[in-house]
């Protein structure tokens, strides 16, 4: 029996160091240790022993499982090291790999166009100023000449937050606010770009739009400084060969008043679809500012001129990437998105 056991040990030893897998270190444990297995088998057997033989091979017979179960224990934790060693491996990383992109955001096209409108006028010589998106009535409407009852005021379905108090319906009032600050100092040259907001929804309007409003103060400024520079912006900003034209029109802040229209831009003034083949886009309000509205910001009428105009950046930015409905700047669709 002795021998048995010493058979045992060595054909354990050989089994447990031949195991690779830790999952197989079961198996071994089963075979020598388990309720039919060869460890369990001798000491079922101790009976066919003499009474003195049987306490020293009972006592032998436990060594070894006790052996056994610590070699199957220490292979155990071996394994379980070599296995983790192995996944760090193959977990590794490989640097030599291509790597993914992270999505980098990127300028929406109004933003764009917005700051190509503002460096043509920072290159004229023009400064920005900002006013408020929340404005009084008295900047929105009463100092631009349009007292409560005007009937311009219809054109300009606004938000109002009280009686007094409005969403501002265009850039207008930034006029005011820059000219009484420095009156009636001159020469002042300003641009001022912002959201507007109006009560209008469809393909062409949206509640909140963009404008940029310009405005030169100074001795002896007229109509010609005023197309000058118009046709000089429109040209940077849609081709040199662009042609404008000035339509007498009714604005209350400006006399005289006019609409401002490019050639097509995307017929080149032949005739098409966009311009109603007319040969002419309207992009802009303009005219030469009110003596009133000179007189409530602190400047002399009888010294100094003006001129003032305004346009829609939603509009400059549909004819320059050819937008046909307005709606697609707001709808953060990131296939058009992209595109910028
Ligand atoms: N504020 C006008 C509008 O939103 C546009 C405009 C017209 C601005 C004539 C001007 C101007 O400065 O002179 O409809």
């Amino acid at each position: 029996m002795k021998e048995k056991l010493h058979n045992i040990k060595t054909r354990a030893e050989r089994d447990v160091l031949e195991v690779v897998d830790s999952s197989r270190l079961k198996d071994v444990q089963v075979k020598y240790l388990g309720k039919k297995g060869e460890i369990t088998q001798v000491l079922r057997s101790m009976g066919s022993l003499s009474k003195e033989e049987r306490p020293i091979m009972g006592n032998l017979a436990n060594q070894l499982k006790v052996e056994i179960n610590s070699l199957i224990e220490n292979r155990k934790l071996e394994l379980a090291q070599k296995e983790k060693a192995a996944q760090w491996e193959t977990e590794k990383i490989d640097v030599t790999l291509p790597g993914s992109m992270p999505l980098i955001g990127q300028n929406h096209p109004l933003t764009l166009v917005m700051e190509e409108i503002k460096e043509i006028f920072l290159g004229m010589g023009f400064t920005i100023a900002h006013g408020p998106e929340i404005e009084t009535d008295f900047y929105n409407f009463e100092a631009l000449n349009m007292p409560k009852e005007h009937p311009a005021r219809d054109m300009q379905d606004s938000f109002y937050i009280s009686e007094e108090i409005v969403l501002r319906t265009h850039t207008s009032p930034v006029q005011i606010r820059t000219m009484e600050k420095v009156a009636p100092e001159v020469p002042l040259r300003i641009i001022a770009p912002g959201r507007v907001y109006r009560r209008d929804d469809d393909a062409t309007h949206s509640p909140m739009f963009h404008q940029v409003e310009g405005l030169a103060v100074d001795k002896d400024i007229s109509m010609g400084d005023l197309k000058g520079t118009l046709l000089l912006f429109a040209r940077q900003m849609f081709g040199k060969e662009l042609k404008i034209r000035l339509r007498p029109s009714f604005f209350p802040f400006t006399e005289p008043s006019a609409e401002v229209d490019i050639s097509c831009v995307i017929c080149q003034g032949k005739g098409c679809r966009v311009c109603s083949h007319s040969g002419w886009l309207e992009v802009l309000g303009a005219g030469m500012i009110h003596p009133k509205v000179l007189e409530i910001s602190g400047y002399d009428p009888e010294e100094v001129t003006g001129y003032a105009f305004g346009m829609g950046v939603e509009r400059i930015a549909m004819l320059k990437y050819g937008f046909d409905d307005l709606r697609l700047f707001f709808s953060n669709d990131l296939r058009m998105l992209r595109q910028f």
